[in-house]
């Protein structure tokens, strides 16, 4: 059993992924809902929904990404990105993070506040559900491939999950097992991360 601290040190960036796992997927879904359940949102507001995807699913999803993203991402950035959209087949499978537009404009926040809250709320989920499946000894990474919405990437998602109009997706979480560590990171000095004051 760790401690919380070890758990935080334990999630990394991990892109090697595999399909080596002791949990099952109803497992591994569960505990993503108990941890979204639980995740805190302003104004309680509620406005995040996850969709856990697997096998068949999974491997649609990420061809999905790659036909639309090879018409968006050039270069350098394509010879990087197409890894990890080829990579995350080999994966167990995807989490997938939205904003419900609905809920979120349901909110007493307008303009930059909404936005700020939105993203905020997102993002306590992304990490919640990263560490939950640190401590299942599985890896993630986090990614940004909503880049392409105008191109239909987005709408060609909720099609293809049946998902509501009305969700916007911000993230993806592909996760699996851990076939190669993460490497040594750099940290910036404590003291400029974390000030303290008791005067
Ligand atoms: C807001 C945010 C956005 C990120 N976007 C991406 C991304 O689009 N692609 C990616 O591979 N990693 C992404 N990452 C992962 C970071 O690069 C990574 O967390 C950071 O380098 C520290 O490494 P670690 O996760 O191993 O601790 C993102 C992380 C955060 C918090």
């Amino acid at each position: 059993m760790s401690t919380f601290v070890e758990l935080v040190e334990k999630r990394r960036s991990i892109y090697a992924l595999g399909t080596d796992s002791q949990y099952s997927k109803k497992e591994i879904t569960d505990r993503v809902r108990e941890v979204v359940k639980q995740v805190p949102s302003a104004f309680n507001s509620q406005t995040t929904r996850v969709v856990v995807l697997f096998d068949e699913a999974n491997n649609k999803f990420w061809d999905h990404i790659y036909d639309v993203q090879k018409n968006v991402l050039e270069g350098e950035l394509w010879e990087m990105m197409s890894g990890i959209m080829t990579g995350s087949k080999n994966a167990i499978g995807t989490v997938l993070f939205f904003e419900d537009k609905e809920e979120v404009e349901k909110m007493p926040a307008q303009g930059v506040r909404e936005e700020a809250y939105k993203q905020n709320n997102n993002a306590n989920a992304q990490y919640a559900v990263w560490l939950a499946l640190a401590e299942m000894d599985l890896g993630a990474s986090l990614q940004h491939f909503n880049v392409g919405y105008e191109q239909g990437f987005d709408k060609g998602t909720k099609e293809m999950f049946n998902l509501p109009e009305t969700y916007e997706m911000l993230a993806q979480m592909p996760f699996g097992s851990v076939e190669q560590e993460a490497g040594a990171k750099e940290h910036i000095d404590a003291d400029v991360q974390v000030k303290v004051f008791d005067k």
